[in-house]
């Protein structure tokens, strides 16, 4: 059973912090397709301490998605200590999570995500006072070093350890990787092997098998998966299901896939109204649309439009003529 802290995993399977993706929305989907723990998009430490609106927007959480990681980003001791603090007395998360792992250059010029795995002192130093000052249990996430000639994942993590971390999840790439290339599932099992907190494998899972596969071949503590979970929050409930019983739940249809996506909406205009939420739904709607045939055209339409009604008349009259040329078929 994955601990984390005083909290217990209902199972191992953890979806992916997620800039722009992870709001309550999707998070409470995905806790609802059987997600163990779901966390949240990073926020700036900053961002929290100058009280900016829209950082404190993403910090709130809906009772239903516990337990849940949120997680902040910094590069400097004093505000990183500060924000975690504001997390710890002003939100119901239940962990704090450091990112270590954002590889874009914005971040790591200041000193902030995957600039800390050059330097494993500062990751003692940082989380040790991160975790004095709260009362919630502190993680990582970290990517397993900077580039090829620094690798320092084993040192990094066993930091993490030290300073009192409560577990630490890794993406077997590096930072220069960005997306690029496959993740090193080799030397997540070397971090497990060298650390005695949970460990939380990250990168390139895709289907239930391979979630399953890695847990027993490489013996991390728990797996966790973005981008297939990207408009599939099936691949959460699948694994979830796999790992109980062995058994692969049937893909959804397309009807299915368009009930969510629109439940999805209706979840992200109640938090950010229908103007934003529309626009911001046009990624989700296509990502929902993927694996569908097709769907060239729809989709070009859906980056047209503005409006609930009209993404809901596409998307079904979408579904509604593959159901038609389906029937046709059989
Ligand atoms: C759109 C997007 C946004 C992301 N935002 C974050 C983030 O806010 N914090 C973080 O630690 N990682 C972030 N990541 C990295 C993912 O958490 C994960 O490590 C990475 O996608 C590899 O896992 P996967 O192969 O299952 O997608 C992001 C990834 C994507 C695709």
């Amino acid at each position: 059973m994955l601990k984390i802290g005083d909290i217990t995993l209902k199972n191992p399977v953890v979806l992916a912090p997620m800039a722009g993706v992870c709001n309550p929305a999707f998070r409470l989907i995905a806790k609802e397709f059987g997600a163990g723990l779901v966390c949240a998009e990073m926020v700036s430490d900053k961002g929290i301490l100058y009280e900016n609106e829209k950082s404190l927007k993403m910090l709130y959480v809906d009772e239903r998605e516990k337990p849940l990681s949120l997680q902040i980003f910094g590069g400097e001791r004093e505000s990183l200590v500060a924000a975690a603090k504001y997390v710890d007395k002003n939100t119901n998360a239940d962990i704090i999570d450091i990112n270590m792992g954002c590889p874009v250059p914005k971040i790591t010029k200041c000193d902030a995500g995957a600039k800390w795995l050059l330097d494993p002192d500062k990751i003692y130093e940082m989380v040790a006072a991160t975790v004095d000052a709260v009362q919630k249990p502190v993680t990582v996430k970290m990517r397993i070093g900077w580039d090829d000639d620094h690798i320092y994942a084993v040192k990094n993590a066993q930091a993490v350890e030290r300073a009192g971390g409560a577990a630490v999840a890794v993406h077997g790439r590096t930072r220069v990787q960005m997306y690029e290339g496959t993740a090193d599932w080799d030397i997540i099992g070397e971090v497990k092997k060298n650390v005695s907190i949970p460990v939380i494998g990250n990168g390139d899972i895709s289907t239930p098998q391979e979630a399953k596969e890695r847990l027993e071949k490489y013996g991390v503590d728990g797996v966790m998966i973005g981008r297939a979970a990207l408009g599939n929050p099936w691949m959460l409930y699948r694994t979830v299901q796999y790992l109980q019983n062995g058994e692969i739940a049937p893909e959804p249809t397309a009807r299915e896939k368009m009930n969510i996506c629109m439940l999805h909406m209706d979840r992200l205009i109640e938090l950010k109204g229908e103007d934003v939420a529309v626009r911001e739904m046009r990624k989700h709607a296509a990502w929902y649309l993927k694996g569908l045939q097709k769907t060239g055209s729809v989709r070009n339409e859906i980056n047209q439009t503005t409006t609930r009604d009209n993404m809901s008349k596409l998307l079904f009259g979408y579904v509604d003529q593959l159901e038609e040329k389906q029937q046709r078929i059989s």
